[in-house]
Parts: C-alpha cells; sequence; structure tokens
C-alpha cells in the first residue's frame, strides 16, 4: 500500500486535524509552514511559533516544514527543531506560491535558482539526522518547467524525498494538475517520489498512481471537510468496499474538532478557526448556508452545535 501523505496546508494542518486525519488513515503529516527566520527571532513564548510546533502524542510520523531562503537560517532552524525530539522529518517549502513567500526568494521562487536550493539541501542535511524532503512543484511558469534538472539536483544534495504538487508557480492553484510531469521526475532519481494535487477520491488515488508510478501520494483540498478519505482511499486501493459516514457522523466530527480546539486555543480563537471547517463538512447540504451564516454570528459553541444539528 502506497503512503498516504496529509499536505501541508497553513492554517488547517494544526495538531487537532492531523490528530482527526491519522485517525482516519493517513500515515504521514507535516505542519503548517514555519519561517526559519521567524522561528529562530521570535522570542520562546511567542504564541504563533507554540501554536505552529504543537503536536498531539497520539498523532503519527510528523515532518516540521521550514520556509526561507537563507540556508544558514533554515540549517540552524532545523537543528534547533530536530533538538526538540517531537518531529520526524524536516520538509523543505519550495512551492509556496504567495507573494509574501516567494517575494523573499522563498518557496516557489527557490525553484528559479536551484544551485541556491541545492546548498540549502546541503545545509539542512548537515545540520539534522533526521530525513529532510522537499516540497515542489513543476517550475515557475511554463517557460520554465524544470522539474526534472531540480529534483535531481535535490536528490545529488542529498533530499531523502520529494513531493511534488503537479503544477506551476504560474498556475498558483488552478488548472489540473499534471500527473503526467510528475511521472518525469519519479523515473529520474531513485529517492521516493509523492504525487501531490487533485487527489480527492479513492478513484483519483487509483489513477494518480498509475500514472505517475510514485511510492505515496499527498492529499491537501480533498481532506478538507472529509477527513475520511484516507479511509477511502485505502479501502479502494485494497479493492474493499467503502462506506461514506453519515451526515450525523460528519456534524459529530466537524463538533469534536471544535471541541478539541477549544480546549487547546479557547472558545473564542476556535469558533473563528473553525468557521471554514465548517463550512467545509456540510458544503452542499440543504440550508446550509443559511447556517454558515448565522454560525459567524454566533458567540458561543452552544450556539454553533444547535445550528449545526438544525441540518440533520
Ligand atoms: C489553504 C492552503 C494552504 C497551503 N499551505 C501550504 C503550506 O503551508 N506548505 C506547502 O508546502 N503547501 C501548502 N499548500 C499546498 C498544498 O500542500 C498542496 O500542494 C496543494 O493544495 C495541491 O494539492 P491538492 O490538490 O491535494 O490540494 C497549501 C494549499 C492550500 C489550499
Amino acid at each position: 500500500m502506497p503512503a498516504l501523505y496529509l499536505a501541508p496546508m497553513a492554517g488547517i494542518t494544526d495538531q487537532v486535524f492531523r490528530r482527526l486525519c491519522f485517525a482516519k488513515g493517513c500515515d504521514y503529516g507535516t505542519t503548517e509552514m514555519v519561517s526559519a527566520q521567524g522561528f529562530l527571532t521570535a522570542p520562546k513564548d511567542r504564541n504563533a511559533y507554540r501554536f505552529l510546533l504543537a503536536r498531539f502524542p497520539e498523532e503519527g510520523p510528523l515532518s516540521v516544514q521550514l520556509f526561507g531562503s537563507e540556508p544558514g537560517f533554515l540549517a540552524q532552524a532545523a537543528a534547533r527543531l530536530t533538538e526538540t525530539g517531537v518531529f520526524s522529518g524536516i520538509d523543505l517549502n519550495m512551492g509556496c506560491p504567495a507573494q509574501k513567500v516567494v517575494g523573499g526568494q522563498s518557496g516557489s521562487a527557490l525553484m528559479k535558482d536551484t544551485p541556491l536550493a541545492a546548498r540549502i539541501v546541503e545545509q539542512v542535511k548537515k545540520n539534522t539526522h533526521l530525513p529532510v524532503s522537499v516540497k515542489m512543484r513543476l517550475g515557475w511558469d511554463d517557460e520554465h518547467k524544470n522539474a526534472v534538472p531540480f529534483a535531481k539536483a535535490l536528490e545529488n544534495a542529498g533530499a531523502d524525498l520529494l513531493t511534488v504538487h503537479g503544477r506551476t508557480r504560474a498556475q498558483q492553484y488552478a488548472g489540473r494538475a499534471d500527473w503526467e510531469a510528475i511521472a518525469q521526475v519519479k523515473r529520474a532519481v531513485s529517492i521516493p517520489v509523492i504525487a501531490n494535487g487533485d487527489i480527492v477520491s479513492g478513484e483519483t488515488a487509483r489513477q494518480a498512481l498509475s500514472v505517475t508510478g510514485c511510492d505515496g501520494l499527498a492529499i491537501g483540498r480533498g481532506a478538507l471537510g472529509n477527513p475520511w478519505i484516507f479511509s477511502e482511499i485505502k479501502a479502494y486501493l485494497s479493492g474493499e468496499a467503502y462506506t461514506p459516514p453519515p451526515f450525523s457522523e460528519v456534524i459529530d466530527t466537524a463538533l469534536a474538532q471544535a471541541r478539541d480546539m477549544a480546549e487547546w486555543k479557547g472558545e473564542k480563537s476556535a469558533l473563528l478557526e473553525m468557521r471554514k471547517h465548517f463550512a467545509w463538512y456540510t458544503a452542499g447540504r440543504r440550508n446550509s448556508a443559511l447556517v454558515r451564516t448565522k454560525i459567524t454570528l454566533a458567540s458561543s459553541f452552544d450556539e454553533v452545535e444547535a445550528l449545526l444539528r438544525t441540518l440533520l
């Protein structure tokens, strides 16, 4: 069975959501992206980093994802995070398309500077005993699709695993992920390659594996409001029947996630952060648009629970 990863998603893949995905069959998780420089310069008790780096003991293997462009900062951050003993891998972000990230030459901007990207991998490798993985795209834009030589350079620099999102930076998240282009990367290197992009069901998982020949799959948006996707894919790939959870279980799961979040960050933050999750859990259900609007005005967990239960 190929390994199933929960793809890192900023503002989403916190410890509460990850634990839920692990419970439904996810094999590997990654934290939200963390700025190497920000982490190094933040006072020790800065809440942002405390939350970003928190993990539940019941979670499965978890990599911490770093972004940055200075090999020295990335290496130092990797060393410190390794010392905590909390993480089982260091993942380097070379795929984020956001302007504030690429503006600082980080994220997918690193795909325009292969020597720098390779230096980063080398330096990080020297400063951790943990496996070092890289999350990359197909290139900067249609005219600069350099995923194959880039992947080879990272492999030579010591990368232990690559996750390839089948889009260019210019595509952001639009258009179809190009699994054939991921296959070319898989064929070009001998380290494990994980395919990512548009895997949203058992059938798309099977197709992505068959086209790419990859060693595993990373699922991002397909897990939103649907942590069961990992069980669905595992059942599908092993030829077993899969029954989606009844909607009552979906609502119970959403409420349990909200409760765990409230215990962790307090009710007020939890209600704010859970709004998007409630929208994903209830998408396409009758009357859900109205309930979602009412949820944005709710000031207590009990109120939200009552509103969600009206959908049943
Ligand atoms: C809201 C959001 C946040 C994301 N944050 C990150 C991130 O922090 N690090 C990263 O490497 N990729 C990030 N991604 C990209 C995903 O990991 C993934 O590569 C992309 O969504 C394509 O996979 P999918 O089609 O399964 O969603 C993010 C994607 C979304 C939608």
